[in-house]
This record gives C-alpha cells, sequence and structure tokens, in this order.
C-alpha cells in the first residue's frame, strides 16, 4: 500500500507467466488487471512500478483510464460493431489485508483474511502501520520453490548449523511452531546479548503456498516466493523498518539487510545443495524431524490435498 499512496501508482509484475498491474485511479480505489492490452495482448506496464496518468500500450497506442476502460482506440474508425466499453482491461480480484494488496486469479477461493484471524492477532495493524517500505531484493535460486519453503519450515532445525551469525541472536531452545489451517507460525525469544535487530522476539509467519512475513524488532521483511519453472525459484524480500529516515537509522538498515542478505546466501547454498541431491539416484525420501519440522510436514499435507484434490477435479 506504501507503494500505491496516489492516484496512478502502479506496481506491475507477473506470477507465473501472467502478467498483472495493480494500481489506484482516480477516485482512490485500488483495482488490478491482467495486464494485458486488449487489442493484440502486448504487455502495457513495464514490471516495476509507475505512476501514470492513463495506460498506454506501448505497441498500438490503445490507451486505457486507470480505471481500466478503454478510451483511445487509434484508426479503429471503420471496424464494424467495434464498441470500446466490451474492451475494458480483465479485472483481477483484490483483498487488501495489512500493508498489502492481495491478487487472487481464482474467482472461487475463499477471501483471504477469512483464512488469517490468528495471524491478525499475532502481527496486529497498530504495530504493522508503524512499519514503512524501505526497499526490494530479489534472488533467483536453482532449486524447486518446495525446497526454498521446506528451508524456511524446519522449525529451526538448520539455524544452528548453517547461520552462525543467526544463532547468536536467537535463543534457540524457546523456538516453536503452532500449526493453522492454511499458515503456520514460528516464534523465538531474541537472546538478551542480541542487537536491537531481532529485539525481544521474531516472529516467522508463512502463509500457504509461498509468503513469509518475518517480524522482528522495528523490522519486518517479506519474502514471496515465486516458481519461475521446476527447478527455478525467484524469492522477492521486502523490507520495511520503523524509522528509514533518520541518519542512526541508516545506519542500522545498512546492517539489517547486511545480515539478512547473509543468511539468504547460505539459505540459497543450501536449497541448491539439496536440489542437486534430489536430482540424483542416491536420494528417494528422508524423514521428518518431530520435534523441530511439524510446519514442513504440515506444508506437505496441505499441498498433497490440493494436488490430489486438483487431479480429482475433472
Ligand atoms: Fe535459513
Amino acid at each position: 500500500l506504501d507503494q500505491l499512496k496516489n492516484p496512478g501508482d502502479f506496481v506491475s509484475g507477473s506470477f507465473i507467466g501472467l502478467p498483472y498491474m495493480v494500481g489506484r485511479d482516480h477516485e482512490g480505489r485500488i483495482q488490478a488487471f491482467h495486464n494485458t492490452c486488449r487489442h493484440h495482448a502486448a504487455r502495457i506496464l513495464p514490471e516495476g512500478t509507475a505512476s501514470a496518468k492513463s495506460l498506454v500500450c506501448p505497441y498500438h497506442g490503445w490507451t486505457y483510464s486507470l480505471d481500466g476502460k478503454l478510451i483511445g482506440a487509434p484508426r479503429m474508425k471503420g471496424a464494424r460493431d467495434f464498441s470500446p466499453e466490451c474492451f475494458s482491461l480483465v479485472p483481477i480480484r483484490t483483498e487488501i489485508w495489512g500493508p498489502w494488496v492481495w491478487i487472487c486469479f481464482d474467482a472461487n477461493t475463499a477471501p483471504l483474511s477469512s483464512s488469517l484471524t490468528e495471524l491478525e492477532a499475532r502481527l496486529p495493524g497498530a504495530s504493522l502501520e508503524r512499519l514503512h517500505f524501505h526497499s526490494r531484493r530479489t534472488y533467483k535460486i536453482a532449486c524447486n520453490w518446495k525446497v526454498y519453503v521446506d528451508n524456511y519450515l524446519d522449525g529451526g532445525y538448520h539455524v544452528p548449523v548453517l547461520h552462525g551469525g543467526l544463532t547468536s541472536q536467537l535463543d534457540l531452545s524457546s523456538y516453536h511452531t503452532e500449526i493453522f489451517d492454511r499458515f503456520s507460525i514460528q516464534s523465538c525469544k531474541g537472546r538478551p546479548s542480541s542487537t536491537q535487530r531481532i529485539g525481544d522476539s521474531a516472529l516467522y509467519a508463512w502463509l500457504y503456498p509461498g509468503f513469509m512475513i518475518n517480524r522482528y524488532g522495528p523490522v519486518m521483511d517479506t519474502n514471496w516466493v515465486i516458481p519461475l519453472s521446476h527447478d527455478q525459484t525467484l524469492t522477492v524480500f521486502d523490507f520495511y523498518f520503523e524509522d528509514i529516515t533518520s541518519e542512526s537509522a541508516r545506519k542500522f538498515i545498512a546492517q539489517s539487510l547486511e545480515s539478512s542478505e547473509k543468511v539468504q546466501q547460505e539459505d540459497i547454498w543450501i536449497s541448491e545443495s539439496v536440489q542437486g541431491g534430489l536430482s540424483g539416484p542416491a536420494y528417494d525420501r528422508g524423514r521428518y524431524a518431530p520435534e523441530v519440522e511439524q510446519a514442513e510436514h504440515h506444508f506437505h499435507r496441505v499441498l498433497a490435498r490440493d494436488l490430489a484434490a486438483a487431479v480429482n477435479t475433472p
């Protein structure tokens, strides 16, 4: 929402091959559309953020208002039965939850917020409203998206082994996992001696299938896991801080981003290592560690349920 403050602000991207755009129109309404021109299917806005007065296709100049209506179609004179009102941009369902606009390509799925009541209690709006979007970092990883999600959901199992730097900031004996229908929460206390970054406690929420919310101290980062192919994954980190302007904040943010970068590089390295092992003949399946890997097991059960339902749908 921080990126969609003013009329004409747009964010566009693509999700599993589907180009989308989300923006605010002149009346202040937030809407999302398929980022596909109704004339010849070209992408209208480039990926990223934009501030637009209208939406002009770079191919033949078809022009849409901020609320998706076709308002300009050059050289269409003489086209029989051509009604511009039938060529509005195709809308995508949106929902606002927390500081985010969520889009949904399925018209029949239940609203997201109906399944997140418990998470809302743990991530109160007031604490989220204090945060400001700072920056985005993206990483392309040579692994299946599930490998990366598994790594996130192992209940801190890998933290003392793989992340030496992070371990010193967390009281790993307090690590615990709570399972809900379509999300899970892992949380952990910060070490009293730890830096300001983690603070008293860290909360790691995972929303099925691939959105992670990491909340600690004056910091939140989100990590959106997007499958690119069976063995390529894009992870999109967005960083939020309570203070993004003061001199001391800039130093804190730089340290925080550096620390996050180190953890991410370690997670990328291990995820690519696992992908290599999965592709080889020596591995079929492993075992869950019941003390810690509950959230991972939950992920696999929800996914298996959805895949079974999809396979059984004619
Ligand atoms: Fe990790």
